[in-house]
């Protein structure tokens, strides 16, 4: 997919990586993109065309795809993180938010778009994954179901959407310097790192990216996950 003269949408542009897809994408030539955001006033990137989204508000989806008819590339970006345990969280709040933005949200995006991306040739989509996509960390438990629900869901649309010509990328990293993983304390990888090899995918029409060596040792060691992966969470998770 040629990224110049396209014409993007990115979810939750308003800041972190979403904001960088943003200043890329214009970087890279883009003829438009239009930077959705819960509160569209708090989009600085100059350029982008600020739209109100919130993907968990089906009429707020409905009217983006209404008006958006130009859109050639998606980035499903805006996701949440509540830092919540399966068990011990003290109800299922947590989880289901999770869920209704990181997995819901990204279907009815993928839904409300796969018309205007056929009607122009297929286009593309992205979606923002994690390598808690591929391995529970109970800390962040739900939050690991939800990036495993929107993994499925992205193989999922690729099948779905293959006769139509849509290219979808699924893009998967450790910890990324934003506000999301502010708490964390490890290496983290730069936003702008993470958007140049997820644009690079898109314009090479590569399916899935591996963005730092922690998720490509985990995607690695899935096939005995149970015997090189969980061991290890299961001993931090005693001691902790
Ligand atoms: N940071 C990491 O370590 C990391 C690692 C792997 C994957 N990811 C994934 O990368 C994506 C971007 O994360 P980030 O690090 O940039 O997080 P972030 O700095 O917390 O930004 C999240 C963005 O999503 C938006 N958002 C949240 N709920 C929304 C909704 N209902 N509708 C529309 N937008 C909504 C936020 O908007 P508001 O400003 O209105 O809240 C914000 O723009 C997420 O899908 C995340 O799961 C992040």
């Amino acid at each position: 997919v040629n990224l110049h003269g396209s014409v993007a949408l990115v979810t939750g542009a308003n800041r972190g990586i979403g904001q960088a897809f943003t200043r890329a994408l214009l970087e890279r030539g883009a003829a438009r993109v239009y930077a959705g955001a819960r509160d569209p006033g708090g989009v600085t990137v100059e350029g982008a065309d600020p739209v109100p989204l919130d993907v968990t508000d089906p009429e707020s989806v409905a009217s983006a795809a209404r008006r958006l008819r130009d859109v050639d590339l998606l980035v499903n970006n805006a996701g949440i993180a509540r830092g919540a345990p399966l068990l011990a969280a003290p109800s299922l709040a947590d989880a289901r938010a999770e869920m209704e933005v990181n997995y819901f949200g990204t279907l009815a995006m993928a839904r409300a778009f796969a018309p205007v991306l056929a009607a122009h040739g297929g286009g593309a989509i992205v979606s923002m994954l994690s390598a808690l996509s591929f391995l529970n960390l109970p800390a962040v438990g739900s939050y690991a179901a939800s990036k495993a629900a929107a993994w499925s869901l992205t193989n999922g649309i690729r099948t779905e959407l293959a006769g139509q010509g849509t290219l979808v990328v699924g893009v998967h990293v450790a910890f990324v310097d934003t506000e999301m993983a502010a708490r964390i304390d490890a290496p983290k990888v730069a936003p702008d790192e993470v958007v140049r090899q997820a644009l690079d995918a898109v314009a090479a029409g590569t399916e899935e990216v591996l963005v730092d060596d922690t998720t490509r040792g985990i995607k690695a060691a899935l096939p005995r996950d149970l015997e090189l992966l969980y061991p290890d969470v299961r001993r931090q998770w005693a001691t902790r």
